[in-house]
């Protein structure tokens, strides 16, 4: 008994730190936060139970909201206290009438808001000015985050709030999370598993670009500091304040006269819980007469004047039929798990990624073993872990693979977890790459199926990209496999020969350059011009421009600093595929959006002021070298000065460089 209880701690300990360190270093995460917290809920019970057993470098030691180095921690002028929860309707019963009793009323009224699914952030205004945000951390102090925050376009950087401290929640909406998942799947990068770890995760990165890019959103709730003033007494005229002063306030907080309303309402969100464009674990009730609260108190740890109703987790079971591993384009080898098909949450989910090999051994998943799966919104499926009471005699180990299933290349490891086939000539990746390549969003070539292409690189007619614009001289063959007559050949070939047409950024795109997505490939078209001006790129060149990172950066220079890569590119430069951007999507389009338009350009820009002068002029906008009240934007880069200022006085618009892009897209999109 003992032993097992010593191993049961020691996985815990691993797997706590195995998430922590993806958590923590690598701002992702392979498990939703409850689970992580049973995790390391369970750990503390043995440990007390078991001290005996208690490691000095157990994660319990470290693990407790404790502010990462990378940001400075800042005090939290008012504790950011956390909610007491509510489960049922017997402990909203409870919480009525402990409020009755404490301020001897016959009835209270409340306020019901949804309890949004993100990460809370505390919001220093001074003199109308955003002057700091600071994540929650351990509630006495967080993280300093401000210049990522004020990327959002949902927070003010100055509202009419004076001196005080607004907070709320960050959030990403399914929406987004579900398009930022599908780049990095493009991408060939990890997904992220859901939408409160993506936000927590991209307000702690160390480029604001990338927080920026990752589109949060945020809902405003609560500030101390009025509430110890109480400039304002209720929280209904809270959320109406921070509304009518340019803050997001969502829009489904409801006033209910007692408790009854409160569970009447209660009942309908529950119905309706899936039903947001964002993701919601609970309803927040609150007492709204802020009169009250001194009277009710407050614990170390919470208020009383407010309740969380936790919403029941979607908890599923589901029986492993099987487990197999996939490649992916860059020779990731997934592992999978094949579900008896269960509904969740309006779906049916019949598989799930488990990851990697290192993950199915620290959860002891096996062949024939009952899980728990759950489902963040109606995004994706995750297997928490076996129900381990229902582990049949017959439960198989899985082991995993060596070799590559396609090409039995011996896999290599090249991360502390991830195998990989680095067989350049592997069926499988090449048959990835070139689903990838004629994919819509890259040449866009029709014809081309996943059973085609199979089938083409199976008969040898397609063994590298390039074999794909010589199809023409491969007629004969072609038509001679089932289901390809005439004219579906034609329709190939003319396909294929529109393809070679295409703007470079889409042969970019194609080519699967790990880390370079479509709108990468957009952006360093747009300043490059021509894919050859990348053959002899440096690093250098390129980490100044807009969106590209170390990472991205140095992939691209890997790519055409490979010799066979250079060759694939000249080659088909040879076949007369088009190698230049196509600047038509944003130039040459008259009486639009920008016509007459009086543009100011200042600052440090990542494309060159001429290049942006041009475009104006080209889209019949003008240009000018100061700022005036008949200015309408000012495309302002880094360090912009004294312009700056000017414009903000005017309220002219300021708009940045992937603004200005998205300007005119928009105007040409009409
Ligand atoms: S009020 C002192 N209102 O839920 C009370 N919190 O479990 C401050 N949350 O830490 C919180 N939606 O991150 C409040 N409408 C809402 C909320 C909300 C989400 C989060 C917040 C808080 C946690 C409490």
């Amino acid at each position: 008994m003992s032993k097992e209880i010593r191993i049961k701690i020691e996985n815990l300990c691993k797997q706590i730190n195995y998430y922590s360190d993806l958590y923590y270093k690598e701002n992702t995460s392979e498990v939703s936060d409850a689970f992580f917290d049973s995790l390391l809920k369970e750990l503390i019970l043995l440990e007390n139970k078991y001290p005996e057993y208690r490691t000095i470098d157990s994660p319990t030691n470290r693990v407790g909201g404790s502010a990462v180095e990378k940001f400075s921690k800042e005090q939290h002028s008012f504790p950011m206290l956390s909610l007491a929860n509510a489960f049922n309707k017997e402990d909203l019963l409870t919480f009525n009438s402990q409020i009755l009793k404490a301020t001897d009323l016959k009835e209270v009224e409340y306020i019901c808001e949804l309890k949004i699914d993100g990460v809370s952030i505390s919001l220093v205004y001074e003199n109308n000015i955003l002057t700091k945000a600071i994540t929650r951390g351990n509630g006495t102090e967080g993280e300093l985050v401000t210049n990522n925050i004020k990327t959002i376009r949902d927070i003010p950087l100055k509202a009419n709030v004076g001196d005080n401290i607004i907070r709320g929640e960050l959030f990403i909406d399914k929406n987004t999370f579900n398009s930022l998942n599908k780049t990095r799947e493009e991408q060939g990068l990890d997904l992220f598993l859901n939408p409160r770890n993506t936000a927590s995760g991209a307000i702690r990165q160390l480029d604001s670009k990338i927080t920026k890019s990752r589109n949060l959103k945020a809902f405003i709730y609560y500030s101390p500091s009025i509430l110890e003033s109480k400039t304002l007494t209720k929280q209904s005229d809270l959320l109406d304040f921070l509304g009518k002063n340019n803050f997001s306030v969502n829009p489904e907080s409801k006033v209910c006269k007692n408790i009854d309303k409160v569970i009447e309402y209660v009942e309908y969100l529950l119905d309706k819980r899936n039903s947001f464009p964002y993701e919601i674990d609970g309803i927040v009730i609150k007492v709204n007469d802020y009169n009250l609260y001194e009277t009710i108190g407050k614990t170390s740890k919470h208020p009383k004047w407010a309740i969380a109703y936790k919403f029941p987790a979607e908890l599923k079971e589901a029986k492993i039929l099987d487990i197999f591993p996939t490649v992916g384009r860059t020779g990731k080898i997934t592992y999978n798990a094949k579900l008896e098909p269960t509904n969740i949450m309006g779906s049916v989910v019949r598989a799930s990624t488990l990851h990697n090999l290192e993950l199915i051994k620290l959860k002891d998943i096996r062949i024939n073993d009952t899980v728990f799966i759950h489902k963040a919104g109606d995004i994706i499926p995750e297997v928490l872990n076996v129900n381990l009471d229902k582990r049949p005699l017959k439960s198989v180990e899985y082991s995993g693979i060596d070799k590559c299933p396609s090409c039995e290349t011996v896999l290599n490891k090249l991360t502390e977890v991830d195998q990989f086939c680095l067989n350049e000539l592997c069926p499988i990746k090449q048959l990835r790459l070139f689903e990838h390549f004629v994919s819509r969003n890259a040449m866009n070539i029709e014809g081309l199926s996943e059973k085609t292409l199979e089938k083409f690189i199976e008969n040898k007619i397609i063994s590298s990209l390039l074999d794909i614009f010589t199809l023409e001289a491969k007629k004969d063959i072609i038509i001679e496999l089932d289901n390809f007559g005439e004219k579906s050949f034609a329709n190939l070939i003319f396909s294929i020969n529109n393809a070679k047409q295409n703007s470079a950024d889409k042969l970019l795109f194609a080519l699967g350059i790990k880390n370079v997505g479509k709108k990468t490939a957009q952006i360093l078209m747009e300043k490059f011009e021509s894919i050859e001006e990348l053959f002899y790129i440096k690093k250098d060149d390129l980490t100044g421009i807009y969106d590209i990172g170390n990472v991205v950066a140095q992939s691209i220079v890997d790519y055409f600093n490979n010799e066979l890569n250079l060759n694939l590119i000249k080659s088909l430069k040879e076949q007369k595929i088009n190698m230049l951007y196509n600047k038509r999507k944003l130039t040459g389009v008259l009486n639009n959006k920008i016509n007459n338009k009086k543009f100011v350009i200042t600052g440090k820009l990542a494309n060159s002021r001429k290049h942006y002068e041009d475009l104006i002029l080209q889209n019949n906008g003008d240009i000018s070298s100061s700022i005036s009240k008949n200015t309408d934007y000012l495309l302002a880069g880094n360090d912009a000065g004294s312009k700056l200022t000017k414009a903000k006085k005017l309220n002219i618009k300021i708009i940045n460089e992937e603004e200005f892009i998205k300007l005119m897209e928009d105007n040409n999109n009409e």
